[in-house]
């Protein structure tokens, strides 16, 4: 009975959580498996920034029930954004769910499974769902947790949750709640024991992380606490790269911008949400910038960075968008020349401001705009990643490659995706790489043996 597979649905924020859970869960002599069909418990972390994303879990989590006619032993439960966003409503839908946890409640996943577990084994009748959506204090605090004995080259780092910003669509606010960041002393903890265990790039994660600690740290020097943390986090020993995602252009201020350059060890690599390039519209979304700030932060960090790569979200069909609105998200677009984006077709949400609005834009409208961007973009990020050919890049080598033999994968500081022949023993190491060839996602390259460390080398 002690068998889990974790399966996440969403956001990095949500991966991070899936990990700690997982984490716990082996401190507790659980087992964590890779493969569905094997597990005793199956947990899923769920997502519900767009409806689809609700329905896929919903989906998956009735499918499962129907495995516990064959195995009445076998545990389903439902955790995050969903079991926050629709609550005990679920259970009219998967009234057959054993376990139902909230986005602060996470860490109570070990508690809540030993108990459903020696229940199940106790003589008496199946136990009802076990269900635990409250809010509690300090929640932010207990995502830290990773696989123990493990090392993880690349790391994602929770520095905060919530979120206090009031865009029209979002539903994030309502499940992941207020804003709360973790002390900056705790995290730089976190961050220096994945560095003992071999981590070599961090990625912080917030709904907002250039708001992280604004009502709780004060500003020192005129740095933020954001500014304060990345400074800390500069200096640990072990760390070679830090990322972050996903900043608001508001509050967006010089103390950060002036981090492009100074902290050697911060990416030339940014993931800048637009959300639509026509201020009407960022308005009606209750984005509170301009086309014009955003813009105008962006040439403040290009100036200071030239060689940035920057990713963007965007929403097409907002209720209201017109074809001059969209128009204009297109020109921007080129303008800016993202290098990568998120493009979604707008999806109603409970709770939200925009609810009462409905969805007027019909799916074919939607569609047709999110494939013109789509175009736009690969064909920037095609130039941009051909722009690359011949050069030699400093990657930081994650693990074996999917497909190929003794092909090995890694990333470049501006988040290209490069593969590459290679060895076991370079995991973990930043080597340089000669780009080859260049698709709209993945660089092609080969190994620079003169760069690499030569008993690492020695292939
Ligand atoms: N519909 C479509 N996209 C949405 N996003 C957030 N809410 C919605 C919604 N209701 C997108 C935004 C955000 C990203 C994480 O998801 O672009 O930046
Ligand atoms: Fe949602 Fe806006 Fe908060 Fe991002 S900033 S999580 S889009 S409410």
């Amino acid at each position: 009975m002690n068998r889990v597979h974790i399966k996440t649905y969403g956001c990095q924020m949500n991966e991070r959580d899936s990990e700690a859970v997982a984490a716990m869960l082996r401190t507790r002599g659980y087992s964590i498996v890779d493969d569905e069909a094997e597990a005793d418990v199956v947990l899923l972390n769920t997502c519900s920034v767009r409806d689809q994303a609700e329905q896929k879990a919903i989906g998956k989590a009735s499918h499962l029930n129907r495995r516990k006619k064959r195995n009445p032993n076998f545990l389903v439960g439902v955790m995050g954004c969903m079991a926050q966003n629709r609550g005990s409503d679920l259970l009219d839908r998967l009234p057959d769910l054993d376990l139902l946890v909230g986005t602060q409640k996470f860490h109570a996943v070990p508690d809540h499974l030993d108990n459903l577990i020696s229940s199940l084994q106790g003589q008496g009748p199946r136990p009802s769902t076990l269900v635990d959506l409250e809010a509690e204090e300090g929640s932010q605090n207990t995502i830290r947790d990773h696989a123990p004995g493990e090392r993880q080259v690349s790391a994602f780092v929770s520095i905060m949750q919530g979120c206090n910003m009031k865009c029209s669509y979002c539903i994030v606010p309502k499940t992941r709640g207020p804003e709360r960041g973790r002390p900056i002393d705790d995290i730089v903890a976190e961050i220096e024991q994945l560095a003992a265990n071999g981590t070599k790039e961090v990625t912080l994660l917030g709904q907002i992380v250039n708001q992280y600690g604004i009502r709780e740290f004060p500003f020192v020097d005129g740095k933020s606490p954001f500014v304060q943390l990345l400074e800390r986090v500069n200096a640990i020993e072990g760390i070679e790269r830090i990322r972050f995602t996903s900043p608001h252009p508001s509050g967006f201020k010089q103390d950060l911008i002036d981090c492009y350059g100074r902290l050697e060890k911060l990416c030339e690599y940014i993931h800048f949400p637009l959300q639509s390039g026509s201020d009407k519209l960022l308005k009606a979304m209750r984005r509170p910038y301009t086309v014009e700030k955003f813009r105008r932060i962006l040439d403040a960090m290009r100036a200071r960075c030239p060689d940035l790569w920057v990713s963007t979200d965007v929403i097409v069909g907002y209720p209201g968008e017109t074809e001059e609105d969209f128009d204009m998200t297109c020109e921007v677009f080129e303008q800016i020349g993202f290098d990568m984006a998120f493009i979604f077709k707008y999806s109603v949400r409970p709770d939200t401001t925009a609810e009462a609005l409905g969805d007027p834009i019909p799916a074919e409208v939607k569609d047709a705009r999110n494939k013109l961007l789509l175009d736009k973009l690969q064909a920037r990020s095609l130039a941009r990643n051909q722009s690359l050919v011949g050069q030699t890049l400093e990657v930081l080598v994650e693990g074996p490659a999917r497909r190929g033999e003794n092909r090995f994968t890694g990333r470049t500081r501006g988040y290209r995706k490069v593969v590459f022949d290679g060895n076991e023993r370079l995991v973990g190491q930043l080597v340089p790489v000669t780009i080859r060839e260049a698709t709209v996602t993945t660089l092609d390259g080969e190994l620079v043996l003169s760069g690499v460390d030569a008993d690492v080398a020695a292939l």
